[in-house]
């Protein structure tokens, strides 16, 4: 799809990929809509760019993980008279450790966020792109969706949702004027970890934000369905799908109980 001159709505617009969507779409020209729950950081993002790059950058700020927050955000983007063409559903968090020791709130928050907070914007923002015959969804996926990742259950298993849905609707739209893109990054060097508590998890080929960010907008544009950044990332997640999964998971478990659950 064509990017410039259209609309590109970014979830977790505020910071790592999400703020990397937000500089590289403003460079080719595309105006935006960033959300997240940093105001502050979102208005100041949106004046860099309309002054940087002359495009039109609008502010929703919300926190995604409520009930209802598609809803509201969309009423909102009619309210600021935008159609949304490109929609990239970025926002996400982790949680990590034997899964008894985290708080279920936490896990609820994960899965509104990673999870219902994308099928429900999807919902929201695809039947305008339908009616216009055209447009776009980048679904950020994970490498940690290939396969269960103990100590990291619920986020690998949100990451599984988000590929598995996204392939889907990549085929139901097929042929019908809306390209969907599945990104599964390997570790990227992001506020992600932060969030996480640790850095162990980091497991994988490391590749900066703008790197990613530059190759999904040029695969969106070729049509591609799935990117999976980095050659030894792309073997690790063809591993995980070939080998059987008794093997991959208990690799897995291996892996990550090391790191995240010594
Ligand atoms: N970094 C990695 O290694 C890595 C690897 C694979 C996949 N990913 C995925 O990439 C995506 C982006 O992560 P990142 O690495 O860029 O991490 P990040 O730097 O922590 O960014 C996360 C973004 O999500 C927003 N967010 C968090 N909770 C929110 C909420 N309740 N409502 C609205 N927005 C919320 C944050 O903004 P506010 O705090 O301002 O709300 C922030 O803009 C995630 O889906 C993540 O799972 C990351």
């Amino acid at each position: 799809m064509k990017l410039t001159g259209r609309t590109a709505l970014i979830t977790g617009a505020s910071s790592g990929l999400g703020a990397a969507f937000a500089e590289e779409l403003a460079r080719r020209q595309a105006n935006l809509v960033l959300v997240a729950r940093s105001e502050q950081v979102l208005t100041a993002t949106a004046g860099r760019l309309r002054d940087d790059y002359g495009i039109r950058a609008d502010v929703i700020a919300g926190d995604l993980a409520v009930e209802g927050a598609a809803t509201a955000v969309a009423q909102r983007i009619g309210e600021l008279g935008r159609r949304v063409d490109l929609l990239i559903n970025n926002a996400g968090f982790a949680t990590q450790g034997r899964f008894e020791t985290i708080p279920a709130d936490r896990d609820h928050q994960q899965v509104m966020l990673n999870v219902t907070a994308a099928v429900d914007l999807t919902h929201a923002l695809l039947p305008a792109m339908l009616a216009e015959g055209t447009g776009g969804i980048i679904n950020v996926a994970s490498l940690g969706g290939f396969q269960p990742a103990p100590y990291l259950a619920v986020y690998a298993a949100t990451k599984a949702f988000m590929i598995s849905f996204s392939q889907a609707l990549s085929a139901e739209l097929h042929g019908r004027g809306i390209a969907v893109l599945t990104l599964c990054p390997g570790p990227v060097d992001t506020r992600f970890f932060e969030v996480l508590g640790s850095r162990a998890a980091a497991i994988g080929q490391q590749l900066d934000p703008a790197t990613i960010i530059t190759a999904t907008l040029d695969a969106l544009i070729t049509g591609d369905t799935i990117l999976v950044p980095g050659w030894r990332n792309r073997l690790t997640a063809r591993a995980a799908t070939l080998l059987p999964r008794r093997l991959v998971l208990a690799t897995a478990e291996r892996a990550t109980r090391r790191v995240v659950a010594p």
